[in-house]
């Protein structure tokens, strides 16, 4: 029995053009970018290279951009960097974020800030008037996510990004999940910080980036050597920012046919869910067309997870930094107070390059036979 893959939101599979874009800058690129001989230079060039196409990809300048270990660095670099070059001690985030947010306020918390967390609508969104509500002259940082990782919920960050125009607050967005699914423009959308992540873009792990705006001040977390502009020591991966780069050039290129591909393959998965007459509820409105959580009415989410797996169906239960472990999700928990169920009984199902409208249709008969086989 073939796999099928439909976690594609905790990870994706490196594209064949990323590790052919990546092996030569393996073999033939060796020097320390920050060498000032020929091998160091060619290094170097390979970084201006891509600084210089991830940041018109963005619209944003390239001393705008900084290369990170990924997500998480990016989103920490964002949060305690801005809050530790600025004076106010008020932070506005939401309750639905990613734990490398929401774990870095918590701590931010604990330092003695004070942090306004704003719960989501029952479709999952944020309410951009609670945040406008939220604003005191101290707040220092609003860090409101793009695109929920455990739902697909797209946030209405311009919106805030235009209520934060008129205030003082730096507004930060974490922007992995929405790479690759939308044109993303900084500047349209009004925003000061975003985290970004490879490996969710057919790009390698362990590479990622946050775009700053220029004069936004930062804080660097790291001490040592004077990269990427004193704000992120270390010498870079040269080889991961090679991959990164194909990686977002591909996703450019290819984009709108990929989402539009994605569309199809959410809607057959539905579908044919619905034909096989499974009951159950989407998570969330206003989701990506590559994420759909669906809560599976009686079911348990550890037995439903295992005989997908049985089945050869790769899911997951909501982020995958919690997979594993039986903690519900703090996402939905948010969202469905009332309706505990709905946290022991969801699944997270992303769509990604490999699928084919057969795998998806094939993947919803075998969720459908494990679901017919649990309720006997
Ligand atoms: C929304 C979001 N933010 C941050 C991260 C962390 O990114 P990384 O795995 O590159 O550290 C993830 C990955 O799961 C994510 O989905």
């Amino acid at each position: 029995m073939e796999g099928i893959y439909l976690d594609h939101a905790a990870t994706t599979p490196v594209h064949e053009d990323v590790i052919q874009a990546m092996i030569p800058a393996y073999r033939e690129v060796y020097g320390n970018p920050s060498s000032i001989h020929q091998f160091g230079r060619k290094a170097r060039k390979i970084l201006d290279e891509a600084r210089r196409t991830i940041a018109s990809s963005l619209g944003a300048g390239e001393k705008e951009i900084i290369f990170t270990s990924g997500g998480t660095e990016a989103d920490n670099l964002a949060i305690f960097g801005v809050t530790e070059a600025s004076e106010g001690r008020h932070v506005i985030t939401t309750s639905i974020e990613h734990h490398a947010v929401l774990h870095a306020v918590q701590s931010l918390e604990q330092k003695g800030y004070d942090i306004t967390y704003i719960d989501p609508e029952p479709g999952g969104e944020i309410d951009p008037e609670k945040v406008r509500e939220s604003l005191r002259d101290d707040t220092v940082l609003v860090s409101v996510m793009t695109v929920n990782n455990e739902t697909g919920v797209r946030q209405p960050v311009e919106r805030i990004g235009e209520i934060l125009e008129d205030h003082e607050a730096h507004f930060h967005s974490d922007g992995v999940q929405v790479l690759g699914i939308e044109n993303v423009d900084v500047k349209e959308m009004n925003i000061d910080l975003m985290a970004f992540s490879g490996h969710k873009i057919n790009g390698p792990k362990g590479i990622g980036f946050l775009y700053v705006k220029e004069g936004v001040p930062l804080t660097s977390r790291l001490y040592g050597g004077e990269q990427e502009r004193k704000r992120r020591a270390g010498t870079e991966n040269v080889q991961a920012i090679k991959g990164l780069e194909t990686a977002v050039k591909l996703k450019d290129d290819t984009g709108e046919d990929t989402v539009r591909q994605y569309r199809k393959f959410k809607s057959l998965f539905l579908d044919t869910l619905r034909k096989e007459e499974v009951s159950f509820d989407v998570n969330g409105e206003n989701a990506v067309p590559s994420i759909v959580n669906i809560s599976f009415t009686g079911m348990n989410v550890e037995t439903l997870l295992t005989n997908f797996d049985l089945e050869k169906v790769a899911a997951s239960s909501g982020s995958a930094c919690t997979a594993g472990s039986v903690e519900p999700s703090h996402v939905l928990s948010a969202m469905f107070p009332d309706e505990p169920e709905r946290t022991t009984n969801s699944i997270r199902f992303s769509f990604g390059l490999q699928n084919t409208e057969q795998n998806v249709e094939e993947a919803a008969r075998r969720i459908a036979a494990v679901c017919k086989r649990l309720t006997k």
